[in-house]
């Protein structure tokens, strides 16, 4: 179970040296029932990865509340696939070796560990990959690999995902999308999704939030209603 609920909340980057304080999220008033997928659209800078960085506490509210049933965000472990997901690789290790490193943590042995990261591997293009280090990789396979570190963990019911198809072909896109929705649904999985693209998504999304311009909530509506309309 992983209701994520956002409570008046605002937040806002400190001044630094020159530049100004800098208010970026203002009153979102969220609620994302658990089990449900939740896709954020929005413009260029309107705040999505700062509402994300919210809800996996990276950041912290400067005003109200971001809480996961009932916890504040930031004592949540929750999977992440952040934007720039290259960042967040380990470039000294192979494709398998970063697949596999959440599970690391967890009591699972290592044959184990590996017969998973491996099975998910080649459900994906990845699939006799899994050898090769990042630098012998394309960005989007980067991309993929970012994707499947997100998936492997099943101790996590909160999964986040910043434009993870930024560098994958529309087939790719699909075929990744099918196993995502194929892993949150049988994990009853709370997913937030922040995509461009958003028609990929709109089928499956139990939820659409627009953001405004200036990181204000235009709307959270649930499938039935989205019109596709644009944001005011
Ligand atoms: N560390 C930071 N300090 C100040 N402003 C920032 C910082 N990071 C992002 N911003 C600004 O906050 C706004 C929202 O950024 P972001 O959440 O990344 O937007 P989006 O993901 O919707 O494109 C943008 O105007 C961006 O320039
Ligand atoms: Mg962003």
């Amino acid at each position: 179970m992983a209701t994520i609920k956002l409570n008046n909340v605002g937040f806002l980057f400190p001044k630094r040296g020159r530049q100004a304080e800098h208010r970026v999220l203002h009153d979102l008033n969220l609620y994302i029932p658990s089990g449900q997928i939740a896709l954020v659209v929005g413009p260029n800078g309107c705040g999505k990865s700062t509402l994300l960085s919210l809800m996996n506490g990276d950041l912290r509210p400067t005003k109200g509340h971001v809480n996961i049933d009932g916890i504040p965000a930031h004592k949540v472990r929750v999977a992440t696939v952040y934007q720039h997901f290259s960042d967040s690789l380990l470039n000294s290790r192979t494709v398998l070796g970063n697949v596999v490193f959440p599970l690391e943590i967890s009591e699972v042995d290592q044959k184990e560990r590996v017969q998973k990261a491996m099975a998910l591997i080649n459900k994906t293009p990845l699939r006799g990959l899994e050898n090769r280090y990042m630098y012998e990789l394309s960005g989007g396979q980067r991309q993929l690999v970012a994707i499947c570190r997100a998936l492997i963990p099943n101790d996590i019911e909160v999964m986040l995902m910043d434009e993870p198809f930024s560098q994958l072909h529309p087939d790719t896109i699909r075929q990744m999308l099918a196993l995502i929705e194929q892993v949150v649904r049988s994990r009853s999985l709370t997913l937030v999704i922040v995509m461009h693209q958003a028609d990929y998504v709109t089928r499956i999304a139990d939820h659409t939030i627009r953001l405004g311009e200036e990181g204000t909530q235009c709307e959270q509506s649930h499938r039935e209603t989205w019109d596709g309309e644009k944001c005011p």
